[in-house]
């Protein structure tokens, strides 16, 4: 089933995204040009991940997922340019920095939501 090729692109996103926010927040203290392209590459998945599952959705998943869902991408789509910003500018590196957390806990509900549909 096609759905199951987005559960594996959101779950590759969710190591990437997991690492940059971490690696970024405990081990390298900033965003480096590594950790910046994990979170482009575990951006793309999360746009491919989601584009699948919007597209071929079809069991009516939780309304939480659904709210969660869209929110977590919107969510991403932010917090990657704040990223792209981020190694130029020292304000936006601050930003991205007090942010990530935030944003990554949101994202890990919807993930989490997901995992929950049965
Ligand atoms: C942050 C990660 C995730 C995002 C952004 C996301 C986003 C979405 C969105 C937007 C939909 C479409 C809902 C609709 O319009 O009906 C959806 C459906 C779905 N998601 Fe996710 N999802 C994520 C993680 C997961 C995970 C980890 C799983 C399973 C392990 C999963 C399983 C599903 C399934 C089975 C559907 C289809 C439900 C239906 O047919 O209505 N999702 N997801």
């Amino acid at each position: 089933m096609i759905l199951y090729a987005g559960i594996i692109a959101i779950s590759i996103s969710a190591v990437l995204y997991t690492t940059t926010i971490w690696g970024e927040r405990f081990f390298i203290k900033e965003l480096n040009k590594a950790l910046f392209v994990l979170f482009a590459i575990g951006f793309l998945f999360d746009l491919l991940g989601t584009g699948i599952m919007t597209q071929y959705a079809t069991i009516n998943a939780d309304w939480k997922h659904i709210f969660f869902g869209r929110i977590a991408i919107l969510i991403m789509a932010i917090h990657f340019v704040f990223a792209c910003f981020a190694r130029k500018h020292k304000r936006m590196a601050a930003w991205f920095h007090n942010g990530s957390m935030f944003a990554w806990f949101i994202w890990m509900i919807a993930f989490v939501t997901g995992i929950m549909i049965k």
